[in-house]
Order: structure tokens, then sequence, then C-alpha cells
């Protein structure tokens, strides 16, 4: 049997993909241009099949991102949704259900939101869409016809951006509900091809926030990984 054998890099790893949370509350102060620009091009050197890239990736900052936050909850106001990625409370399977369901008891406990109260829990979402008060939200499309075989090579580079953030000590937190508005994005942002997957909030964390001590937990490996042979 063989012995298990660290690299240089393991320990890394292991505090880089560990050290990285969803932020959810946050200071606004920007990120540096030149960091924005290493941690974006980073973030590309994520795998796709064939090395297609078909991710188009849209930055908001400073009064393009206060305009954008504005659009989007003017759309939420007028219950403006607009999916590109067809949405289900159904797509999940039971198991699914209990570990959203334990997350969400997790993240509106530590806000004082009861597990009933329902407009609580719909206002703090309606505040997520000024993103968090992030100073920058990047949105991710799905080049092309946005097939779900593309789609996975824009979450791989949503996770590679996500890490490429941690390693660069900027804060992020991924929010499909920004997906939810994809029109008013587009409109706002002058883009016209692509499906819209995910918006990410990222700046640097407000450490005194309690809602940024909530912690995640994650199912044992045996619960989703097989090891055949
Ligand atoms: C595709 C995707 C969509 C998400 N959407 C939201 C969202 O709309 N709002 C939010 O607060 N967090 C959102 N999250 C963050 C998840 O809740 C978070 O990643 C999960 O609970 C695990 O916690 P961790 O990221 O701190 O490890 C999303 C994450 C992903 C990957």
């Amino acid at each position: 049997m063989s012995r298990f054998v660290p690299t240089e890099l393991s320990g890394c790893a292991e505090k880089l993909i560990r050290g990285r949370h969803a932020t959810r509350a946050f200071r606004p102060e920007r990120v540096p241009e030149d960091t924005m620009r290493t941690i974006f091009s980073l973030a590309g050197t994520a795998p796709s099949n064939s090395n297609a890239q078909p991710w188009q990736v849209e930055v908001v900052s400073g009064a393009a991102r206060q305009r954008l936050a504005d659009a989007l909850l003017t759309a939420r106001a007028g219950r403006h949704t607009s999916v590109d990625f067809p949405y289900s409370e159904g797509m999940y399977a039971q198991v699914h259900q209990t570990r959203r369901a334990a997350f969400g008891a997790e993240l509106y406990g530590v806000l004082g939101i009861g597990p009933d109260n329902h407009t609580a829990r719909a206002a703090y979402d309606t505040e997520s869409l000024r993103f968090y008060g992030a100073p920058h939200a990047a949105f991710l499309f799905v080049h092309g016809d946005g097939e779900a075989r593309l789609a996975a090579d824009v979450g791989a580079y949503m996770q590679t951006l996500l890490l490429a953030m941690t390693a660069y000590g900027v804060d992020s937190c991924p929010q499909g509900l920004l997906s939810f508005y994809a029109d008013s994005v587009r409109t706002e942002l002058g883009v016209t091809g692509g499906k819209l997957l995910v918006g990410i909030s990222f700046g640097y964390a407000d450490e005194t926030a309690p809602v940024n001590r909530v912690k995640t937990e994650r199912a044992p490996l045996e619960s989703t990984t097989a090891f055949h042979g």
C-alpha cells in the first residue's frame, strides 16, 4: 500500500481551498485594478472542454455597479424575473433539500430571522441585490447556446476565480439570485449574446459582521464519492 506523500503545494491547497467562504457583508474599499487584472487572468487558466473557454465575464464597479444594483431592485420590485437557466425547487433530491434547509437555518439563525419569517427572508434576498455591499460584481455568461456541458466549463471558471480571489486576499460571494434578472443585467451592461449563469460579488469582508461567521458543513466523503478497484 502506498504512503500518503504531501507535495510542496499540499499545505497551500489545504489553506486556499478550505480558506474560501461565501462572504455576505463587505467593506466599501475597492480592489486595486492591477490585483483585479491578476485575479481574472489567473481565473482564465481554468480548464474547459477542448479548451473552448466558453465564458464571457462582465465586471462592474463604481457608477456602473450602482446603476446595475438600482436596475436589479427595480426588476425585483416589478417581479420582472428572467432566467437563462431554468430553476425549480423540484430539481433537488431529498438529500439535497435537507442540506439546503440546514444551511438556511444556519444563515437566517445568525441573522436572527426565524424559520417562518418569510417576509424578513425575502427582504434579506432583496438587499442581497446590492451585492451585499461589495464594491464589485462579476457576471459569468455562458457563450453559445449555453448547453449543460458549456455551463459546466463556466462552473470550472467560477471556482478557479473564487480561489484566485482567496489567494489574493479578496473575499467573494457567488449569487445565483443575480442570474434571476438576466435581462436587466444584459440591458444595463449592453450584453447581447450568451446566457447568464451566476453573479459574484467581491471585495473585502467586513470582519465585524456576524453573517460572515456562518459556517457550512460538508457531507462525509463516503456519501458522495466511491473508489473502485
Ligand atoms: C452557483 C451558486 C449560487 C449561489 N447563490 C447564492 C445566493 O444567491 N445568495 C447567497 O447568499 N449565496 C449563494 N451561494 C453561496 C452558497 O450558499 C455557499 O457557497 C454554500 O452555502 C457553501 O458555503 P461556503 O461557500 O461558505 O463554503 C451560491 C453558491 C453557488 C456556488
